[in-house]
């Protein structure tokens, strides 16, 4: 911009560009009805442009006379050490974006140190996921069928999952969800849709079985715990007082979440709810978030905030269909590397250097 002699002009590089350019590709290389599932939000998107605004409005206080030589963006959540902070969030019909699906997520978690948010939705079987050898968590929608969701579940713990993300956010499964035109979209079959229910699960069970259902109690909480022995991070949380019940209720953390502004149009934002559910839990449990996060900015300010780690959703897709694997790694990495500058800036040497008074 300088070497052009334009600056002060309109062009000005942000970290999000980036990811904004990425998505205007995969926008280009997708069919018009798959990008519209990815992209859509509900209401009028008011949440989506609210959350990029105020994640846009953070400000740090960086310190100095700090040692910022190594800046390593290793940490953990609930005990797996991972190599970045950056986690790739549960999100279905990922073979919609690329062939390979999650197993292509897998790999760039892979490659990055991450770990894999796999939704109940996914097109793969667990054992495949499984063999990816990556840490993943399995993300639990409970069905109308109760026990359609515990098989799912009970097979998921015995594949491997290291722990459940249990959405709480979605009254409705499958509202808006993506048709498949199988003209323009023929490797992409509808029936590739809960992969890890059997024919024999769904013969005979009324429609409607695989369902969200809508009657969520806390209960549900310490039950899918003894069901698969695993521990049970609730997702969908935007308010202390549920943040503070779920904990009570023997969850293991919390994902402070609008589901990417897709449940509902006019919810605070994350970040907004983030300072409030850190503050409810005290401590007691891991909170992390997710809806909104594009840079390496956002994922300090999430940290400085007091969350443990951040998934990124719709970035992974944009990079799925673009490059698979490589476009995937490429987000989870990429977000990563504008992590490690943005510590530099800040003077934070370690993860756990990033704390509130940064903010
Ligand atoms: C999602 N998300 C999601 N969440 C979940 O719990 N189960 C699911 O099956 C899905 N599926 C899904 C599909 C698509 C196409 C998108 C974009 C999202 C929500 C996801 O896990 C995450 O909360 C948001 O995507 C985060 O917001 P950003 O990063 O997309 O802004």
């Amino acid at each position: 911009v300088e070497r052009n002699g334009r600056m002060g002009n309109t062009m000005q590089w942000n970290a999000g560009q980036a990811l904004n350019d990425l998505e205007q590709a995969a926008k280009a290389a997708l069919p018009e009805y798959v990008y519209g599932y990815f992209a859509g939000t509900a209401g009028g998107g008011e949440s989506v442009q609210d959350a990029a605004a105020q994640w846009g409005d953070v400000r740090f206080r960086p310190r100095a006379f700090t040692r910022t030589s190594s800046r390593g963006t290793a940490t953990s959540v609930l005990g797996v050490p991972l190599q970045t902070p950056v986690l790739a969030a549960p999100m279905a019909q990922q073979n919609a974006a690329t062939p390979l699906a999650e197993l292509a997520t897998a790999r760039a978690v892979r490659r990055t140190g991450s770990l894999l948010g796999v939704s109940t939705n996914t097109s793969v079987p667990f054992a495949k996921i499984a063999a990816e050898g990556v840490p993943w968590w399995f993300q639990v929608y409970v069905m109308k069928d109760r026990g359609l969701s515990d098989a799912l579940v009970e097979r998921a713990a015995a594949a491997g999952a290291r722990a459940l993300l249990l959405t709480v956010d979605t009254t409705r499964l499958s509202s808006g969800g993506l048709i498949i035109d199988p003209l323009l979209w023929p490797e992409v079959p509808g029936k590739t849709r809960l992969a890890n229910l059997l024919e024999e699960d769904l013969s005979g069970l009324p429609g409607g079985a695989t369902e969200a259902a809508g009657d969520l109690t806390l209960d549900v909480i310490s039950d899918l715990r003894e069901r698969s022995g695993l521990e049970v991070v609730v997702k969908g949380i935007l308010r202390g007082d549920d943040a503070r019940r779920a904990v009570d209720a023997g969850a293991a953390g919390v994902l402070v979440s609008t589901h990417g502004g897709r449940r509902l149009g006019r919810s605070v934002t994350s970040i907004q709810a983030l300072p409030e559910v850190v503050q409810a839990v005290g401590g007691d449990c891991e909170v992390y978030v997710d809806s909104g996060i594009r840079t390496g900015d956002h994922i300090a300010a999430s940290l400085a905030m007091g969350a443990r780690a951040v998934f990124v959703g719709r970035p992974m897709l944009w990079g799925l269909a673009t490059g698979g694997e490589d476009g995937a790694a490429a987000v989870l990495g990429g977000l990563t590397e504008e992590l490690r500058a943005t510590m530099a800036g800040i003077g934070a040497d370690s993860i756990a250097d990033i704390t509130a008074d940064l903010l």
